[in-house]
């Protein structure tokens, strides 16, 4: 197994560059099912969630290729309506097959998604939305079989919860349906804005995309298309508080400041000096940062995936933080993890009380999924010692060149055979 091995102390110096959204190409990828032919995305990182999803599409007869940051994907007139389970199971983003393969096909086999354990993650509310427009589901084996006999109709769909992924789902399956969706209390995340773009660019009427209503006119088919993904705000958030943790001075590039302007307004209420321009942001952290309390809820607030980043930074402020974790009520399993390099943090329902400590100390903890890992190395970049993230597989799925990046800025960090 591969760990990631820090020694701290380095405060974080230079520039780094971010590449397109994990969270936006994946839809992407999906979304090009919608439209016979050759789609080009670009910006594309090289995660292993994006080589998931490529094999994904193979399955279902597209042919998918990343050469640098770009993808070309090839897209069969008659996709194979079946995401497979080995694959569906590692990545809960391969849900979305469903609403496109319904769309093009009128018929889906998924296997129920897999992903971060972050206790049950249900998917009511996409399958809620696409019955109103006309699927049946039958659950076997842990397949879930889906069909629309009459093809897909527009419909009036309202979430209880602006769920990203139920949102998108519904778009997708929506852009071909027959007549008028509106869905309401819809996501606004800019992925999602962007996936709307997307579609754009490939002939679907919809308007809304960013607000809570979104309208869609369902079109007879859709055109290939080019797009350049929307920068990763959690990459660029997660360096952001790196810098920030070490008392570094980094400059973020290629992203876009305003996707994390709650996350930055948190860092800057911490002690953080933050600079912000047109695609940068510079990010110079304190001595040692002051306590902030915060809580995640879906866009504009505090994302959930910077919630363990934004821990692992506090854990070392002068004073106690209350952070509420609003949207996945059991992500808190790295925090035993942080406690056992010395910081003192409790969670108590879905609050969690970080009482700043004056030093982290090295030692070796188990990264169990994306930020986590992503956290226990912020927390190794400023704890005495050696830290041995165990688990640096999780880091690949969500971040491109993660250890280069942070050794580029001055982190004596390496990968480690364990
Ligand atoms: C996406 C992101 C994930 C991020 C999350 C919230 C991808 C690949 N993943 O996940 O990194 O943490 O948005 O910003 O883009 N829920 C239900 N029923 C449903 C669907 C969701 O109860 O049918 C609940 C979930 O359990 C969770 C909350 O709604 O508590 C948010 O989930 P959702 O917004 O759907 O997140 P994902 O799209 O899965």
């Amino acid at each position: 197994m591969q760990a990631i091995r820090i020694v701290g102390g380095a405060p974080l110096q230079g520039t780094v560059a971010v590449l397109g959204a994990k969270n936006a190409v994946l839809k992407h990828m999906v979304a090009s099912l919608l439209a016979p032919g050759e789609h080009r995305i670009v910006n594309v990182p090289g995660i292993h969630d994006v080589a998931l999803m490529g094999q994904v599409l193979r399955h279902v007869g597209a042919e998918c290729e990343r050469r640098d940051n770009e993808l070309v994907i090839g897209v069969p007139d008659e996709p194979f309506p079946e995401a497979p389970l080995d694959l569906v199971r590692q990545m809960r983003a391969s849900i979305l097959v469903l609403g496109a393969l319904l769309a093009r096909t009128g018929t889906a086999r998924v296997a129920l998604p897999g992903g971060d354990d972050f206790g049950t993650r249900p998917i009511d509310l996409h399958l809620g939305g696409l019955e109103d427009m006309g699927a049946t589901f039958d659950l076997v084996h842990g397949v879930l079989h889906a069909s629309a006999p009459r093809g897909l109709h527009g419909a009036e769909v309202f979430l209880e919860f602006p769920s990203v992924g139920a949102t998108e789902n519904l778009l997708l399956a929506a852009v071909l349906a027959d007549g008028e969706t509106v869905i309401s209390n819809a996501a606004r995340e800019p992925e999602l804005v962007d996936l709307a773009a997307y579609l754009q660019k490939m002939g679907a009427k919809i308007d809304g995309a960013g607000t809570s209503t979104i309208h869609v006119v369902g079109v007879d088919h859709l055109e290939p298309a080019g797009h350049r993904v929307v920068p990763d705000r959690l990459e660029a958030g997660t360096y952001a508080a790196a810098a920030a943790m070490t008392g570094g001075d980094v400059t973020i590039t290629d992203c876009v400041p305003d996707h994390l302007r709650m996350e930055l307004s948190k860092l800057a209420d911490a002690g953080v000096s933050v600079e912000v321009g047109e695609g940068w942001c510079r990010i110079r952290g304190p001595e040692r940062p002051a306590a902030v309390d915060f809580a995640t809820l879906p866009y504009p607030g505090f994302h959930t995936d910077m919630h363990p980043q934004m821990v692992a930074f506090l854990s070392v402020a002068d004073g106690t933080s209350i952070v509420t974790e609003n949207v996945y009520a059991s992500r808190f399993r790295y925090l035993g993890e942080l406690n056992r390099m010395g910081a003192d943090i409790h969670a108590d329902g879905q609050h969690v009380v970080v009482r700043g400590v004056e030093r982290l100390s090295g030692c070796e903890v188990d990264g169990c999924d994306i930020r986590a890992a992503a956290a226990l190395t912020i927390a190794g970049l400023r704890a005495d010692g050696e830290t041995l993230v165990v688990g640096a597989g999780h880091v690949d799925r969500g971040y491109d060149g993660f250890v280069p990046k942070l050794a580029a800025m001055g982190a004596d960090v390496s990968r480690v055979e364990v």
